[in-house]
């Protein structure tokens, strides 16, 4: 059986204080981590006091981001031993708008991941097809193709903790969501493709989430589905009202 697990992606939300008040505040309301892994990623700036304040609580705090290197000069950019020094526990990589707008490639994404593992940070590697893509009938061989390559070079025992989330880039804050149905059947295509290059085992223990316009209102019947094992959330994120009852439905 996978544990759920709900992330929130803030992207590049939330002023200082309303950060930390979030954090503070759902820290008491969310179920309890044996049930679900209740997941905050926020804007790098906040990420240690924001650590501090759920140290021994249920929720976990991710980066969105970071580069591969453990140091060097790379300006303005933050490293994963940085974010493991401050206790990070998630990193998203390879996030559409990252993929989209900073020209991330799926060779930097898979240098990542395995940076991340190096420090033990658990990586939430994204994929997903555009609206064109779709239409044309490429959303399996897009996910496939990224897949592969940002799982290229492990072992299965590594990628048995990763965790892929599958966000059609059409259904990204623009409150069109997959069916669950069709989620479903892209998570399951993405576990074919973890099974392929490794083995059933290993694609049976992947958690892979679905991530596009998901709220408390549709979140229940994603979660539903066989193959879908969590969301990865920006919108419905940022009010601690939306995110507890999003968490409350992986438990
Ligand atoms: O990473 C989460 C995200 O891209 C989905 O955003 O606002 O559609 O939930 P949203």
């Amino acid at each position: 059986m996978r544990k759920p697990i709900i992330a929130g992606n803030w992207k590049m939300y939330k002023s200082f204080e309303e950060a930390a008040d979030f954090v503070d505040e759902v820290t008491s309301l969310i179920p309890s981590n044996e049930a679900v892994d209740a997941v905050i990623c926020a804007p790098a700036i906040y990420l240690a006091t924001l650590v501090e304040i759920a140290d021994e609580t249920d929720l976990a705090i991710g980066a969105q981001n970071m580069h591969y290197e453990t140091e060097g000069a790379f300006t303005g950019e933050v490293s994963p031993t940085q974010l493991a020094s401050i206790g990070v526990d998630y990193v998203v990589l390879g996030h559409s708008e990252r993929r989209e707008y900073f020209a991330e490639t799926d060779e930097a994404i898979n240098k990542k991941v395995r940076a991340a593992l190096n420090v033990d940070i658990v990586p939430i590697i994204c994929c997903g097809e555009t609206d064109a893509e779709r239409e044309a009938g490429q959303t399996e061989a897009k996910v496939e193709a990224q897949i592969t390559a940002a799982l290229q070079g492990f072992s299965a025992e590594e990628v048995q903790h990763m965790v892929i989330a599958y966000e059609p880039i059409w259904a990204i804050g623009t409150g069109k969501t997959a069916t669950a149905d069709d989620a479903n059947a892209v998570c399951g295509a993405i576990r074919q493709v973890v099974a392929n290059l490794f083995d059933d085992a290993t694609a049976q223990a992947i958690r892979i989430q679905y991530g596009g316009s998901v709220k408390p209102e549709n979140i229940e019947e994603l979660l539903s589905k066989e193959h879908i094992d969590g969301a990865l959330v920006g919108g419905a994120s940022l009010q601690v009202e939306s995110y507890v009852k999003l968490v409350e439905a992986g438990a």
